[in-house]
């Protein structure tokens, strides 16, 4: 908390000691106050009390977007933007994406440890066991256009879930919540795959219990005539390592979302369909999607230079460039390209990649994405692999949803449990008119 102190006159006082606090002065009043720094971050609710008068409301803090501003304690996943450090729990990317798979990630994010064989068993028999989805889904899956975007019909049947699990809102239950999150694991490939095969219009493929958890999705996204589909072991690795990479990273904006609507104490799979909305759009998830629409349209290496003038002209954007947190190489994109070579040897090499790589060099070496801090991010490269893979380009941010399920529902594990949170409910600067008298319409000009 922090306190009043009189205004400094000047006057030499006792040697001032290295302490945890702010010494504010309003040079409205001449007051000086003591803000506490905790954690690198003074609290907002400590500048209230700074008025003119008694009548003053008080200082607030002005922050559009959050660029500097922390809305919780959180202690799942770890960023360092400056040295490209990304950690689930303190494990580093690169070692889950080597040595773990997405369910043992998923477990992680939201138990907060690394499973034993036995806890990672039942976690997996417990997911497996709920893959399926009441049949009424596909009755309003159906309703969707043929040619309805994916990530649209998902939110839709994400929110939906809510209405078949109508005790879904005793969050205060932590069995409630532990099957609740088990649920929407288990169930958003299958949500997803049941989108994908409408948009081909194509039967629904049911889950294979047989199979692991990027198979099985595989197997329902793919599977035709044969009796038992059998995912290509590389490709099933490709997607598991996929999946660990985009299965969280803090406060991104679809978290953000699925923290603010969480707040309100509503149901998860209501809350999680906020973050599948926040992820469609194209400066976020749908970034995948904008990228190789963008490699499709520079088509040919000769038309780089032209396009790079473009987004210096502000004309162009380079998407899957650049990050509000990392003003390094997101460790993502590197892994990412790894996996890519290992699609490639299945699928053929993606003759985007050249346009991708020639495109990244350029960029790396040109000063104004060097200025602007502007590297490669985790969407640059992952939808060449996608697109490898025989998806849809509107499958990209399908495809990011499916494991980021597992980072929104550990976030919103913590919010809902964490006494010092309640609903969120920003303060705004009005800018608008005040205190204008109606006016009939017919004296309206
Ligand atoms: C994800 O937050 C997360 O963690 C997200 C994510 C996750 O895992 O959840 O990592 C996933 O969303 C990755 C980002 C995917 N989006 C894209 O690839 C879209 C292209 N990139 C951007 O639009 C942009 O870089 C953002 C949205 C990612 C970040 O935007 P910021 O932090 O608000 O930065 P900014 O827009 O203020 O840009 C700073 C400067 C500006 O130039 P000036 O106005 O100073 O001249 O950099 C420029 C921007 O114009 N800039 C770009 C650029 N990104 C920023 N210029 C060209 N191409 C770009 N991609």
């Amino acid at each position: 908390m922090s306190e009043e102190t009189q205004a400094g006159d000047g006057q030499a006082g006792s040697v001032a000691t290295a302490k945890d606090t702010l010494s504010v002065t309003d040079n409205r009043t001449g007051k000086t106050y003591e803000v506490d720094i905790t954690d690198g971050t003074v609290r907002a609710m400590d500048f209230r009390q700074m008025k003119v008068d008694e009548d003053d409301f008080g200082l607030m803090t002005y922050d559009p977007a959050f660029t500097n501003t922390a809305s919780t304690r959180s202690a799942i996943t770890y960023i360092d933007g400056d040295k490209g450090i990304l950690e689930y729990r303190g494990y580093p990317i690169e070692q889950l994406a080597e040595q773990s798979t997405y369910l043992e990630v998923a477990y992680l994010l939201v138990h907060g440890e690394l499973p034993t064989q036995a806890q990672l068993d039942q976690w997996a028999h417990d997911i497996t066991i709920h893959t399926f989805v009441h049949e009424n889904v596909k009755e309003f899956m159906g309703g969707f256009r043929h040619d309805a975007h994916p990530m649209g019909m998902l939110l839709g049947s994400v929110g939906a879930l809510s209405t078949f699990y109508p005790d879904a809102n005793e969050i205060k239950d932590p069995e409630n919540r532990a099957i609740q999150t088990i649920r929407l694991i288990a169930k958003m490939p299958t949500l997803a795959a049941f989108a994908y095969r409408h948009t081909m219009g194509m039967p629904y493929v049911y889950p294979d219990n047989d199979l692991e958890y990027p198979g099985n999705f595989l197997n329902m996204m793919y599977k035709m005539t044969e009796l038992k589909y059998e995912p290509d072991p590389r490709l099933e690795r490709a997607l598991d390592i996929l999946f660990i990479l985009h299965a969280d990273h803090e406060q991104n904006c679809s978290t953000n979302a699925v923290r603010s609507v969480g707040s309100s104490q509503v149901d998860p799979y209501s809350a999680v369909a906020a973050g599948v909305a926040a992820l469609y759009g194209p400066l976020h998830g749908g970034a995948n999607e904008a990228v190789l629409r963008m490699l499709r349209r520079i088509e040919v290496k000769d038309r780089i230079p032209g396009f790079i003038e473009g987004v210096k002209s502000g004309d162009e954007r380079l998407m899957g460039f650049g990050h509000r947190v990392y003003k390094n190489y997101d460790p993502r994109a590197k892994i990412i390209k790894q996996a890519a070579d290992d699609v490639f040897e299945v699928t053929g090499v993606n003759p985007l990649l050249e346009i991708a790589l020639e495109l990244e060099k350029i960029a790396l070496e040109d000063d104004y994405f060097v200025s602007r801090k502007l590297y490669p991010n985790v969407d640059f490269y992952s939808g060449l692999i996608y697109e490898a893979l025989g998806l849809p380009v509107a499958m990209f941010p399908v495809m990011f949803a499916i494991p980021r399920t597992s980072g929104w529902v550990a976030q919103w594990l913590e919010l809902v449990t964490d006494s010092e949170q309640k609903i969120a409910r920003p303060r705004q600067i009005y800018t608008g008119d005040r205190t204008r008298d109606y006016v009939a319409i017919g004296s309206r000009s």
